[in-house]
């Protein structure tokens, strides 16, 4: 778009972006599709709900809602902050991670520097990089779907300021694992920032050879979860950063002021103390993971191992993924295909309550006609 002297109104970074696109909701394919039943399989979120204990506070955040929120979320800041054995002072509260990386985007560039990440992994860290115009080097995965650590140790050049590692990996559920994790720290210069996006921490956490970044001794590392999944409120809208006192307070001073909501921020606190829900939400994942990594043995079908609530299966080409997900979708079982995370061959399924397995496993069998 340009104007008579030439000069274009809006910056070619933005004119090329490719933006986000979100998965289908449930309305829209009712809408469509009228399918009997609905399973939402796409957008890697809670199926068992959030903790009953969220709608009470709720309610109670609710009295004051004319209120603006407290900004720096005191309370819900303490307890991330006791329950990590940190200060409040290394924990930065946003409206969810994804907000948190356009902070960090908004934070720590200069011109000219780059980012480096796989070319398959979460779309919003490629949105808001594109945003901000930094170059980014997206490095390929390896062929088993992992982090290529030694490739991306490689990238890093004069002009790197961030690496951006998603562990476990979104969409791939794949890990980097504790050596592999502190080899790379090991070569990482201390001016370069890793952001260890924990997003599925809560699923991943008890897997022996998980890496718990915020387990290391770095100043240059940020880490980042969220509660928009095993916690259930990705409504909400709430994500937290860890990291070095001094990183915190810059990245204060970029975020929106009154992020999160102040019922964001009453819900998660809520959430966050029900140990009993969380539990139960990572066991319901991981009972229907097995029973998927079955189903899909007994079938033949491709896919890979996951350490966090999805699962992705690989099909010969894109053309059948696109037209596998579309023949699932007319019988109301919402897929993610990921063609916009890099991998235009597979699907990512997120594992579900058991009714919702049984929906996906039937309708496979009618689509595939196995
Ligand atoms: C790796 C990863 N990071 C961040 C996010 C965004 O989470 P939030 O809802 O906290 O913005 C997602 C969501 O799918 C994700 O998979």
């Amino acid at each position: 778009m340009s104007t008579k002297t030439g000069k274009p109104l809006v910056p070619s970074n933005i004119e090329t972006l490719k933006p986000y696109v979100a998965g289908k909701t449930i309305a829209e394919v009712a809408d469509l599709y009228k399918p009997d039943k609905i399973a939402k399989l796409a957008s890697n979120e809670n199926r068992l709900g959030c903790s009953p204990k969220v709608k009470e506070a709720i309610d109670e955040a609710f009295k004051v809602i004319q209120d603006y929120p407290d900004p720096v979320a005191r309370k819900l800041r303490a307890a991330i902050a006791e329950r990590n054995s940190v200060d409040p002072e290394n924990v930065l509260l946003a409206s969810g991670s994804e907000s948190i990386i356009s902070i960090l985007c908004k934070t720590f560039f200069l011109n000219r520097e780059n980012a480096i990440t796989a070319d398959a992994t979460f779309v919003g860290f490629f949105v808001q990089i594109g945003v901000r115009g930094v170059h980014l080097k997206r490095i390929p995965v390896t062929t088993d779907y992992k982090y290529d650590i030694k490739a991306i140790a490689n990238a890093i050049d004069e002009q790197t300021k961030m690496v951006y590692i998603a562990n476990p990996n979104n969409p791939t559920g794949t890990y980097i694992n504790k050596d592999e994790f502190e080899w790379f720290m090991q070569q990482v210069p201390e001016d370069v920032l890793v952001v260890m996006d924990e997003a599925y921490f809560e699923y991943a956490r008890e897997v022996e050879d998980y890496p718990r970044a915020l387990e290391y001794d770095y100043e240059n590392i940020i880490v980042l979860r969220t509660f928009s999944k095993a916690y259930g409120l990705a409504g909400f809208r709430v994500g937290y950063a860890i990291a070095n006192k001094e990183l915190i307070k810059n990245m204060m001073k970029t975020k929106l002021t009154f992020e999160p909501t102040a019922l964001g921020q009453a819900g998660a606190l809520a959430a966050y103390g029900d140990d009993e829900f969380l539990a139960k939400s990572v066991a319901v994942v991981e009972e229907s993971k097995k029973r998927l990594y079955k189903f899909f043995d007994d079938h033949d079908v491709e896919y890979v191992k996951s350490i966090s609530n999805s699962v992705m299966m690989v099909l010969e080409t894109e053309e059948e993924a696109i037209d596998f997900t579309q023949k699932m979708l007319e019988k109301g079982v919402i897929l993610r295909r990921i063609n916009a995370f890099g991998l235009p061959n597979c699907i990512r399924i997120t594992v579900g309550l058991s009714e919702e397995m049984d929906h996906f496993e039937q309708s496979f069998l009618e689509v595939t006609k196995k």
